[in-house]
């Protein structure tokens, strides 16, 4: 049976599986408890080996660290908690070797209070053109002590914070639409915008195959900075969506069109109409964008239809590749959440502690990989994804390190339940995270990770990793590059079954009950196992129709 199409390959980012690296909890190479370049250069022959076609990396840069890396001192250099800048080029170089495209993140929206613009900024003082740069603005007020406006911090609060001046009278207020660290940029500004070209460029200099933007809905912001208003139009907000937006990707898009070979963009795009989304999509703008009404879609037969059905279309009217995502670094990892009553997410209520049903999460997270990897476009894979970890959500307080658990007075318990370092070997914490007395990991592990860890799933056939290893190597091999286009094909209630070619069929069981396969297919892969033809509850498989003879 010959599986492999007559026309050329598409390009890349369409149909890739992307494997997110956070790098702080990946792997540490030096030994301080905190993942780093080192780590991961040690780690590429297990990611070449799990079958990624690329790496995202989560910001590596210059940074305080007050988000995570999400607040750029220097979108040119590491920061040494990471490593150096040749060491990253270096991993560029050798991730290409080992036949892994590179995707770095790049954040557009804010930087650091501590880049030198800003800090420029508040030196420079009232009116100055340092200023410009940023969105410094008169409070509201007799003595301009209210903020300028009412929009709140998507990490809870004001999103607006008073300066001093150098002589000590209280200054104007700066925007910043998440920390207080993190000041919003003025897009309006030129020399913003010829800052990250350039930025651009220098990464694609070094090699790089893509950028991941970070809040890609967000960098324009509507002129006058005009109120929310007590009931806003979610899908009219001053401060995302702004239609000026679409101008920087197509001037973005130009300069990644220039270089040589295919290099993409996966835009951060969270907005409430598909139409919407796929507008950042259109053939001068971004390549791709994460489709994050699936990963907030509940585990749920009608729901997931819909679901896919809707990304389908909105994608087709622009040409654009869908692609599938069930967790990131954002998320509450999905072994949880679809071991919950409800297996929906939302970022602003993450239900943590909610009672959870871990078996049946995981019987429907391995699922859900299929289901992903089955779909037409690309997929991302979180790391720890294929080790099937759960979000660990017993972090004590004082261990706690996103900003968003203290500016929320711990109302949202953040986001570090998923931050938690990987398990690569051992019966005990570091479990083979850090080199033989390291410190202590930057979040502690859970105690019962033994049976999660690499070395553990390595060794067990049925286990999460080698599901995922397995179902990489048939994507790659022919599933990945089957016609972009879905059939559904007539199954039994709380069944989904779909086809891309007429032979190929991915069924998945969303009942309590086991079903029957379908006559006339072999199983290729099963997230449980099929070997007496009847699909188990919670499961899926992919099928290839019988030869005929
Ligand atoms: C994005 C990132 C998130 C970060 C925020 C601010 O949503 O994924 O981790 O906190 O942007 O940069």
């Amino acid at each position: 049976m010959n599986h492999l199409p007559d026309s050329p390959a598409p390009a890349w980012w369409r149909n890739s599986a992307i494997y997110q690296v956070y790098v702080r909890s990946f792997a540490d190479g030096n030994g301080d408890g905190v993942g780093d370049l080192a780590g991961v250069r040690s780690r590429l022959p297990y990611l070449r080996d799990l079958g990624a076609d690329a790496l995202w990396f989560n910001p590596w840069y210059l940074s305080p660290m007050a988000d995570g890396g999400y607040d750029v001192a220097d979108y040119r250099d590491i920061d040494p908690l990471f490593g150096t800048l040749a060491e990253a080029e270096e991993l560029i170089t050798e991730a290409h070797t080992q036949g892994l495209k590179v995707i770095v993140d790049l954040v557009p929206n804010h930087c650091s209070d501590q880049h030198v613009w800003f800090q420029e900024a508040l030196a420079a003082g009232p009116g100055s053109a340092a200023r410009e740069r940023f969105w410094f603005v008169p409070g509201r007020g007799e003595h301009g002590e209210l903020p300028p406006n009412d929009w709140q911090s998507y990490f809870g609060g004001n999103a607006w914070t008073r300066i001093t001046e150098a002589d000590g009278t209280a200054g104007p207020w700066y925007l910043h639409m998440f920390a207080p660290e993190q000041p919003d940029l003025n897009w309006e500004h030129p020399e913003v915008r010829s800052e990250f070209e350039s930025v651009l460029q220098f990464w694609l200099d070094r090699g790089v195959d893509g950028f991941r933007i970070d809040v890609a809905h967000g960098l324009a912001k509507k002129p006058g900075l005009p109120d929310v208003g007590p009931d806003p139009d979610v899908t009219d907000l001053p401060y995302q969506d702004v239609d000026g937006v679409h101008d920087i990707y197509r001037s973005w898009r130009k300069i990644s069109d220039s270089y040589p070979g295919e290099r993409a963009f996966v835009g951060e795009v969270w907005l409430p109409t598909p139409g919407q989304f796929a507008r950042y999509l259109r053939p001068d703008e971004l390549h791709s964008a994460f489709n994050f009404e699936f990963l907030c879609c509940a585990w749920e037969h009608d729901a997931v239809r819909d679901v896919v059905d809707g990304t389908l279309a909105a994608h087709a009217e622009v040409g654009a590749p869908p692609t599938w995502v069930l967790s990131n670094h954002d998320t509450i990892r999905h072994v949880t959440r679809y071991g919950r009553e409800d297996t929906s997410f939302d970022m602003g209520d993450k239900r943590l502690g909610a009672p959870t049903d871990r078996v049946l999460g995981l019987r429907r997270a391995r699922a859900a990989a299929l289901l992903t990897m089955a779909l037409p476009g690309g997929v991302y894979i979180y790391q720890g994804d294929e080790l099937a970890l759960a979000e660990v959500e017993d972090i004590p307080d004082h261990l706690r390190q996103d900003p968003t658990f203290a500016r929320s007075q711990g109302a949202d318990r953040g986001r570090d339940g998923c931050r938690v370092p990987l398990p690569w070997s051992g019966t005990a914490a570091p479990f083979g995270f850090s080199p033989a007395g390291a410190a202590d990991p930057w979040l502690p592990q859970p105690a019962d990770w033994t049976d999660r860890s690499v070395a553990a799933q390595d060794a067990d056939p049925a286990s999460t990793l080698n599901l995922y290893r397995e179902a990489l190597r048939l994507r790659r091999a022919w599933v990945g590059a089957l016609p972009e286009a879905l059939t559904w094909v007539p199954s039994q209630p709380g069944v989904l079954a779909f086809t891309r070619d007429g032979s190929f069929t991915c069924v998945v069981n969303f009942t309590q009950e086991p079903v029957p396969l379908p006559a006339g297919a072999d199983v290729v892969l099963g997230s449980a196992d099929c070997t007496d033809g009847m699909l188990p509850a919670d499961a899926a498989a992919w099928l290839l129709a019988t030869a005929q003879a």
